[in-house]
């Protein structure tokens, strides 16, 4: 198979391109058994394609009993049936390259699900070679400083198995085993997983509860100097023989916890960004920004040839653990009125019913987050401000089926309406009816084309977006965020209000800055420079991105640094 992206595959790719995550039985069911499919990701690619997308998250697609959305591996080697063949995955790949596209899997090596045969065989014997491949306990006590994750489903990280008779550890679900990474037989064991799919042609990773690997007894058994180690050997195996492809890090841990695992530049090439996505929600519902500028200036520039993944949703609840337990509270003040909407501490539900439908507010955290020094991640369905189902168990209520029209099924599958993966979003401001792919395709000022406008302006300049270089500026009695992304052909200013009323802001510019601004968006935003100062009017939840053509003598004067 000639492989159109290798000339493309320079290092840098993911600097510049916007990311979409897919649980893939989701997204769309190509053979009308109601589950969403690898063919039915290739059968959508020209959609992402028109939307901007560069690159795409498939979650887990291996055999799996589906009691944690997959993250339950039973074979690593595998695709789950339902899902596809390798045969598939190759196509999508493909498919997706000759359109520009990258690939990323998902990569879980820190626990396995029990029905995987590792465990199987581990449990019941304690000479098996695998029995050292988890971790056993006769009192299931130690690691007790090891916090819960689950703490809504799951009352200890230990569980009894009346097979093994012995305690096994999990640091998510009881049916989710944890590797005893102590064995080198499975750390050999989970580098060639990595090595198989990269074989098949991924892009790279997003990697899986990266923290979690090692265990050390009086230790919160979380991010220890073996942990980085392993990701350093995963990534030295990466440029050795998959030169060019990514690792990106699920650490959801704070902003020094979570730098080191860009390893000056010898770990992850990405990390996602924890602390800053609930800020963003707080300081909307706030309408105030200063907490954003506040995280945007204590998160310091990743390393190198490295970028920041930022995103405002995911697959999972949105997780107030970054956050004191005042700003927690708040949170779920703003957001977490449904009865059901709040799991683990956080809030299972999706951007738009969030923000109450409010398209100004969905906007302009999409610009935000498309604005940020770093890469960012859409979650599917948020770019048509589809809805959730709060009443479904554990998460499944913000992964239901994407919303393609407003036929049967919301166009997701043929199969009947009871057949599919999970129930379709019944609320009529945030269901089919009112937001699908093919309602709000070519209509102006539906959000779909409004994504799609801020996707392609930004796309257009990727030199300044993807930079690292960044700088918050002050915005004296205005409730807007600024910064700056230096480039080398133009700066980008981005200017975001947060608040509910019309914002007068007045930002100092930079020295660099040449007198004739342009208003990149083409929202008729009157632009005035007067000494050094740009002023402008922001409508309720407006914002603007505002080119400067350098000035020829001092194109470099902002800074790396961003306080
Ligand atoms: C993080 C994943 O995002 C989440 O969905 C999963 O439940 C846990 N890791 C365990 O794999
Ligand atoms: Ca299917």
């Amino acid at each position: 198979m000639t492989d159109p992206i290798q000339p493309l595959r320079n290092g840098n790719w993911f600097r510049s391109a916007v990311f979409y995550e897919i649980p893939v039985r989701s997204f769309f069911d190509s053979n009308g058994d109601g589950i969403g499919d690898l063919p039915g990701v290739t059968a959508k690619l020209d959609y992402l394609a028109d939307l901007g997308v560069g690159a795409v998250w498939l979650l887990p697609y291996y055999p799996s009993p589906w009691r944690d959305e997959g993250y339950d591996v039973a074979d690593h080697y595998a695709i789950h049936p339902q899902l596809g063949t390798i045969g598939d995955l190759d196509r999508l790949v493909e498919e997706a390259h000759r359109r520009g596209i990258r690939v990323l899997g998902d990569y879980v090596m820190n626990h396995v699900s029990t029905d995987h045969p590792w465990f199987q065989e581990a449990r019941r014997d304690r000479s098996s070679p695998f029995r050292s491949w988890f971790l056993w306990s006769d009192t299931g006590t130690e690691f007790s400083r090891a916090r819960v994750i689950f703490r809504d489903s799951e009352g200890s990280n230990w569980s009894w198995d009346p097979v093994a008779g012995q305690y096994f550890f999990h640091r998510f679900t009881a049916t989710q085993a944890d590797l005893n990474y102590d064995t080198p037989a499975v750390r050999a064991e989970m580098l060639n997983v990595a090595r198989f799919w990269l074989g098949h042609g991924l892009d790279g990773y997003r990697c899986d509860a990266v923290p979690y690997l090692v265990k050390r007894e009086g230790t919160r058994c979380q991010s220890l100097p073996e942990v980085h180690r392993y990701f350093r050997e995963l990534r030295a195996l990466l440029d050795r023989e998959f030169p060019g492809t990514v690792l990106v890090a699920e650490a959801n841990q704070s902003i020094p916890e979570t730098v080191p695992y860009f390893g000056d530049g010898r770990e992850f090439q990405m990390v996602m960004h924890f602390p800053l996505m609930p800020n963003l929600f707080l300081a909307l519902g706030e309408e105030d920004p200063r907490r954003v500028r506040h995280v945007l200036r204590a998160t310091l520039p990743a390393p190198g040839a490295t970028s920041w993944a930022y995103f405002l949703r995911n697959h999972d609840e949105v997780t107030g653990e970054q956050l004191s337990d005042d700003e927690r509270e708040m949170l779920l003040w703003f957001y977490g009125r449904h009865p059901r909407a709040v799991l683990n501490g956080g809030l299972r539900r999706r951007l738009a019913p969030m923000l109450d439908g409010d398209d100004r507010r969905i906007e302009m955290m999409t610009a935000l987050l498309l604005g940020l020094p770093g890469a960012p991640f859409l979650y599917y369905g948020d770019e048509i401000g589809m809805g959730d189902r709060p009443d479904l168990p554990d998460r499944d209520g913000v992964r239901t089926p994407m919303q393609w029209s407003d036929g049967p099924t919301a166009g997701f599958s043929t199969a009947p309406d009871d057949r599919l993966v999970r129930p379709l979003v019944t609320e009529p401001r945030f269901g089919p009816a009112a937001r699908s792919v093919e309602g709000e395709t070519g209509r102006p000022g539906s959000l779909l084309e409004r994504c799609r406008t801020l996707l392609r302006v930004r796309n257009a300049r990727a030199e300044a977006f993807s930079s690292p270089l960044f700088e918050a500026l002050e915005t004296p009695g205005a409730p807007v965020l600024a910064f700056v992304r230096p480039g080398a052909s133009e700066h980008v200013l981005c200017l975001y209000n947060f608040a509910s009323t019309v914002a007068d802001v007045q930002v100092r510019v930079p020295a660099w800055s040449a007198p004739n601004p342009t208003d990149l968006l083409d929202r008729g935003i009157a632009l005035h420079v007067v000494d050094g100062a740009l002023g402008c009017r922001l409508d309720p939840f407006g914002f603007a991105w505002v080119g400067f053509p350098p000035v020829p003598t001092d194109p470099g004067a902002a800074t790396r640094d961003p306080g």
